[in-house]
């Protein structure tokens, strides 16, 4: 199946690449290259990348019927677009409280042209009166019944959405009530997915993220932040010698050592249910039910690890020890963030390839190391 990847040069995105292509399907990478990197998806993945905005409408209805020149001499030449995975969006909570409007404007704007444009191929698609009402007139899609079948999206949300936890592990009927704007940018677009899917029967799958972390165990794919934010990478940065130190924010949590608890979840595997949601929306067009409402699942491991338990594994993983001083707390991080994982278990069959948080910093850990060398040979 030929499927757009929004975001594709990204962390996840650049893993779910692979985990397509694995699967016998074609993905074609649109990426604004703002955080994402070329060299990735070219030269590792080797699949055809487009640098642009998902908010540019007439790029993105190039993309879908396989009109764009670059792919020329690609799988996509001429060819349309059967599905879209949607990882494009900003993710730093911090910046998102100090510039809101970047966060609206990419993460909830630019979504919402992606999924007029989606409607609007449908529409057009469409033979006969529907379809000779072009999209685009008024700018806004028509009701259902003048829709055909737009093709599914699967949307990356996050654990950010549901705020502070009344209770863990957090199920997906919990509250969701984010507590800054990154947060609510992704809770307004799985509004626009519910609201899209009752009234243009745009299939889509909606998966909350908890702590994505690790690496493709074959060690060419990875976490490549600028800025680095995350633990994991910032951990392995201080034992790697990149970093002098590392902050723990806050040891007086209501937890058992007073760190922050998270839910760690392999990136690979994560990438892996991607493919599952995306059949399973497949699955139920074919019977004729595609759904009306979003899939929501959550993904993480539904175990949790404070901070001291990450900086332990990783000393345990690496051999190497680390300075870390206790800072005050961050603000808005939650005790504790733990998925009730069960499902995504059940309804799509997905079984997590790396639960232990020890393979998972094993899997971050050679990332990291190949990378040190590919830049120190770089700069020798
Ligand atoms: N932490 C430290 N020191 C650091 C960095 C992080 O102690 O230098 C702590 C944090 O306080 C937190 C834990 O390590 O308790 C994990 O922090 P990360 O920044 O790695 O991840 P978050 O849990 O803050 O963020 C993740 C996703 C976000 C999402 C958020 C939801 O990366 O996209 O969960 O709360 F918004």
């Amino acid at each position: 199946m030929r499927v757009l990847v929004t975001g594709g040069a990204g962390y996840i995105g650049s893993h779910a690449v692979r985990a397509l292509s694995r699967a016998g399907h074609q993905p074609l990478v649109l990426d604004n290259l703002v955080y994402g990197h070329s060299p990735v998806v070219r030269e590792v993945l080797q699949v055809p990348l487009v640098v642009g905005q998902v908010g540019d409408a007439a790029l993105l209805q190039a993309l879908l019927d396989g009109s764009h020149p670059e792919l020329r001499g690609t799988p996509h030449e001429k060819r349309p677009i059967e599905a879209v995975l949607h990882f494009a969006a900003y993710a730093y909570v911090g910046e998102s409280v100090s510039d809101p409007a970047r966060y609206y404007r990419n993460n909830l704007g630019d979504t919402l042209t992606l999924l007029e444009t989606l409607v609007a191929r449908a529409r057009a698609s469409q033979p006969g009166p529907a379809g000779s009402s072009r999209p685009g007139t008024t700018g806004q899609p028509e009701a259902a019944e003048a829709v055909a079948q737009p093709i599914p999206i699967v949307f990356s949300s996050t654990c950010a959405t549901y705020g502070v936890p009344q209770q863990v592990p957090i199920t997906e009927e919990h509250p969701q009530q984010p507590i800054n704007p990154y947060g609510r940018s992704k809770w307004m677009v799985e509004q626009l997915l519910h609201d899209f899917g009752r009234a243009y029967g745009l299939p889509s799958v909606i998966f909350r993220y908890f702590n994505a972390a690790g690496a493709d165990p074959a060690g060419d794919l990875g976490e490549n932040h600028e800025p680095e934010t995350h633990l994991i990478p910032l951990v392995l940065d201080v034992m790697g010698g990149q970093r002098p130190y590392l902050q723990i924010f806050g040891d007086d949590y209501p937890t058992p050592d007073g760190t922050c608890i998270r839910d760690y979840i392999h990136v690979s595997d994560l990438a892996d249910a991607h493919v599952l949601g995306l059949e399973r929306l497949l699955r139920l067009r074919e019977r004729g039910e595609p759904p009306r409402e979003p899939l929501i699942y959550n993904l993480g491991n539904g175990t949790g690890y404070s901070v001291q338990q990450v900086i332990e594994t990783a000393k345990a993983v690496t051999g190497r020890g680390l300075l870390a001083h206790v800072a005050p707390r961050r603000a808005g991080d939650p005790a504790q963030l733990v998925a009730a994982a069960g499902k995504a278990h059940s309804e799509l069959g997905w079984r997590p390839r790396y639960p232990d948080l020890a393979a998972i910093i094993e899997h971050a850990w050679a990332w990291h190391q190949g990378a040190l060398q590919t830049s120190r040979s770089a700069e020798g």
